[in-house]
């Protein structure tokens, strides 16, 4: 599987932090940035991967911010894009079995390391559980096409 991956400047530590594990998950990742502590606009970087994710360039995304909120905002923004803001291991499970999700973020400045691990283990070692979950994802597809017409 192949990966885009992205981060403002709350989120480069934890980034930096989980590439390792990437690799031992067999994840090839490209990284879009930032790549220093130096302030930068979160929109700029969740944009980058967003869109990589939305074209279908890449299999999926993560995304790092210092909350995960302002990530979580502008991925949404893009088609096709199911971005989880992920807090703990169980959510980011359930949003790969109910809710195909292609974008995991996470929030740099509220969990640690440990926890994110755990929680990038989980969501790239669960499948989409499909059958009625298709279903509700079908009607967010719907809403996203009438609403960009
Ligand atoms: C940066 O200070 C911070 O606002 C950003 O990392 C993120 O938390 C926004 O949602």
């Amino acid at each position: 599987m192949k990966i885009a991956i992205g981060c403002d400047h709350a989120g480069v530590a934890m980034k930096n932090d989980i590439l390792p594990l990437l690799e031992a998950l067999d994840v090839e990742w490209e990284d879009f940035g930032t790549k220093d502590e130096e302030s930068c606009d979160y929109p700029d970087f969740g944009e980058k991967v967003a869109e990589a994710v939305s074209s279908g360039s890449v299999d999926r995304g993560v995304l790092i911010c210092g909350t995960g909120i302002g990530m979580s905002i502008v991925a949404n923004k893009f088609p096709d894009v199911r971005a989880a803001l992920c807090s703990e291991d169980y959510s980011a499970k359930m949003s790969r079995l109910h809710n195909n999700s292609n974008i995991l973020v996470l929030p740099g400045r509220v969990i640690n390391l440990d926890t994110a691990k755990a929680i990038v283990k989980s969501w790239f070692e669960t499948e989409f559980e499909g059958g009625r979950h298709q279903k509700r994802l079908d009607k967010i597809t719907s809403i996203e096409k009438r609403l960009n017409k």
